[in-house]
């Protein structure tokens, strides 16, 4: 059997840490591993080819977590070239951002965190995949339209980075080639990516038109607010370039500052933020509080109970705030759940948009702003980064604010004897922001409310051998646009759902210190984005997995696990769906399909 290494899994749900190497069956693959992340296709360079690409990087990164004196670049976690903007002659009005990446490894590796900066503005959060013996492979492909205005910059010294981080400090031997480029599309291939158009174009165009304030339309049929015409400029709200320019936030008192001046001719602002879990914090959600820590005698400092929430204030002031998704990494709760399908937003992390524009009063006026951001409960340590995306309008604006601070209820119910107990958590935060803008557009009123509900029940029982978290989070977000005459220019309701359920039992098996540790997750992700009743965008996304392993000690001695997962999207261009079932690793069904369903 295989020598046994560290692999975290979930220390927090066993009061004995369990350590595994990869079981046996990793050894069972006859060619590199590919893994994926179900998502719907954006055109590929087969389909059509695109107008133009450009090569923004050729890298590799080694163990990046010594970097003592060296100078060469492989052991650096961040590489930082020169940016090289796709050519002025080239046409297109969509543009993929393409990371591609491959592990030669033998030694099992933790999953690590990735970046891509423009200029300090972050465009992708990653996450790296398991090695295998005879290597691993994936690609993300992300659409980056959204980000127009960074990536045409003609300045020739914007810098381009990439931050490849370890989460944990062990000895890394096997290698990550990084691959990035971007390809840029016209207006008419983008388009046929999803390949039937179906059902209510019609009502999705009449609805765009709503949503274009300055109605140039820009050619982006997929675009949505507050992204349907791509922001003028974007200002990084991040660190330094030296720690890969995410805020690395330790604890709750944490606070990371920026100071912005924004451009007075702005009309529109949102600021977009990129977060993530890490080390102690990465499996926050499982996280007793600390009295049953304390009374049990548990490892001690990973208590706080399972509430997180990021906090954005403009001077001083509360303005938005996070209750972020769990991100399960390549290695999380049983790494091999995770192969080949990973799980949701592994490989594409989603980002979370705050609406500024009714905020606009607070941060006009031609002088220094104080930006912060911070973690309520937060331990060591979160990666946060942020960009401001800042739409101009011809002259000066005038801004006005009603500022209301957004109101916020938590409940907390725990009860425990020994090690079993049941601990809730429930969280319900709203928010009402009025905002008036003047602008060369005219007068433009503002009105964003939201309603975030955050619920989480972890049940320890069996003497705790029995673990089990029910978990949903639930974001709904209104924006009303009027006129002076109090006319409706966009109206517009996102509604997203994030539930998690994981179950982790452990049992003793015959013989000294053998047991089994059976896990199931069922991890959701449903958005829906509509205008009065139409419905411009949906996307439901369910896993669900189970693996059981025999373990020794602390060595995985065998194990077997399913990966059930089904994938549909829809906007007004067509459908898609792709439904994965994996056994043992295989996959061993793959379906999609263009009929839209609802
Ligand atoms: C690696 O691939 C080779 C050739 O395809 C195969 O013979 C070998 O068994 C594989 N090794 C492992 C450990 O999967
Ligand atoms: C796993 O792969 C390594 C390297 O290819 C090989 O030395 C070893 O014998 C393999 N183990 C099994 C159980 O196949
Ligand atoms: C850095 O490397 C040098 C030379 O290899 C070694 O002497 C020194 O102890 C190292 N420093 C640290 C902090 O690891
Ligand atoms: C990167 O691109 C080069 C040249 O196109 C190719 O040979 C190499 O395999 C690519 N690497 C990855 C990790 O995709
Ligand atoms: C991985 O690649 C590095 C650099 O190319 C090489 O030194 C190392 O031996 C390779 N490891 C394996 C297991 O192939
Ligand atoms: C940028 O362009 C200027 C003028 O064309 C040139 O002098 C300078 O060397 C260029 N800098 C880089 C980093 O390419
Ligand atoms: C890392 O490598 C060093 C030196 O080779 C070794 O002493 C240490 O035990 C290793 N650590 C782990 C966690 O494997
Ligand atoms: C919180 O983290 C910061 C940054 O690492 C550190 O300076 C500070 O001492 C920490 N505060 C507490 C209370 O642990
Ligand atoms: C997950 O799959 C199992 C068996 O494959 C099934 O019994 C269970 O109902 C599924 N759960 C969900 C939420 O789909």
């Amino acid at each position: 059997m295989k020598a046994c290494n560290l692999i975290l899994i979930l220390t927090l749900l066993f009061t004995l840490t369990i350590q595994s190497s990869f079981s046996l069956e990793d050894n069972t693959t006859e060619n590199q591993q590919q893994y994926f992340e179900l998502t719907h296709p954006l055109v590929t360079n087969t389909d059509t080819p695109p107008s133009c690409s450009v090569n923004l990087l050729t890298h590799t990164f080694a163990n990046t977590v010594d970097t003592n004196t060296s100078t060469d670049t492989t052991f650096t976690p961040s590489i930082t070239v020169y940016y090289t903007p796709p050519p002025t002659t080239c046409k297109w009005s969509h543009a993929v951002l393409e990371f591609q990446a491959k592990c030669n490894g033998t030694t099992p590796m933790h999953d690590r965190v990735a970046g891509v900066w423009i200029a300090g503005v972050e465009l992708l959060r990653t996450s790296t995949a398991q090695p295998t013996d005879n290597g691993s492979f994936w690609s993300v492909r992300k659409d980056v339209t959204k980000y127009t205005s960074i990536i045409t910059t003609q300045d020739n010294s914007t810098s381009f980075s990439v931050m490849l981080e370890t989460l944990d400090k062990e000895n890394l031997t096997g290698v990550y080639h990084i691959n990035v480029s971007m390809h840029f599309y016209d207006h008419n291939a983008f388009r046929f990516a999803l390949s039937s158009v179906v059902g209510d174009l019609e009502g999705y165009k009449k609805n765009r038109k709503l949503s274009s304030i300055d109605g140039n339309g820009v050619g982006d049929m997929l675009g949505l607010y507050p992204y349907d015409t791509h922001a003028d400029m974007i200002i990084p709200i991040s660190g330094d370039v030296d720690e890969g320019y995410w805020f690395r936030i330790e604890n709750e008192s944490d606070v990371k500052k920026t100071s912005v001046r924004i451009d007075q001719r702005t009309y529109k602002a949102v600021l977009e933020m990129y977060i993530s879990s890490h080390g102690d914090e990465e499996f926050w959600y499982l996280t007793p509080p600390d009295s049953y820590t304390k009374s049990n005698n548990l490892v001690s400092g990973k208590g706080k109970g399972a509430y997180r929430e990021v906090l954005l204030t403009i001077d001083g002031k509360l303005v938005g705030t996070v209750i972020p998704t769990p991100l399960i990494f390549t290695s999380g709760i049983n790494p091999s759940l995770w192969k080949p399908a990973v799980a949701i937003g592994a490989f594409d992390q989603p980002s979370y948009d705050i609406d500024l524009t009714p905020y606009l009063g607070l941060l006009l006026g031609d002088k220094d702003h104080s930006i912060e951001i911070q973690v309520a409960e937060g331990g060591s340590y979160w990666l946060v980064g942020a960009n401001m995306h800042i739409w101009l309008s011809n002259s000066n604006v005038q801004a006005i604010v009603e500022y209301q601070p957004p109101s916020m209820e938590i409940e907390n119910d725990y009860e425990f004897e020994g090690l079993e107990g049941e601990f809730e958590i429930e969280v319900e935060r709203s928010s009402s922001a009025v905002g008036l803008v003047q602008s060369s557009f005219g007068i433009i009123n503002t009105k964003v409310t939201e309603e975030i509900k955050f619920k989480n029940k972890l049940t320890f029982k069996e003497q705790g051998t029995r673990k089990e978290l029910d978990q949903k989070i639930k974001r709904k977000t209104k924006v009303k646009i009027t006129d002076a005459r109090g006319s409706s220019i966009v109206k517009y309701e996102i509604e997203r759902t994030y539930p998690l359920k994981i179950t982790a039992v452990t049992q003793p098996w015959y013989g000294k210190g053998i047991s089994t540790v059976s896990t199931t997750v069922v991890q959701g992700r449903s958005e829906s984005f509509s205008s009065g009743k139409v419905i411009l965008r949906a996307l439901n996304h369910d896993v669900n997995c189970t693996g059981s392993m025999l373990v020794n000690g602390n060595c995985v001695m065998s194990g077997s696990t399913e990966n059930h997962q089904n994938y549909y999207y829809k906007d007004g261009l067509g459908c898609f769906s792709r439904k994965v079932n994996v056994m043992e690793g295989d996959v061993v069904g793959d379906e999609t399909s263009s009929i839209c369903v609802k």
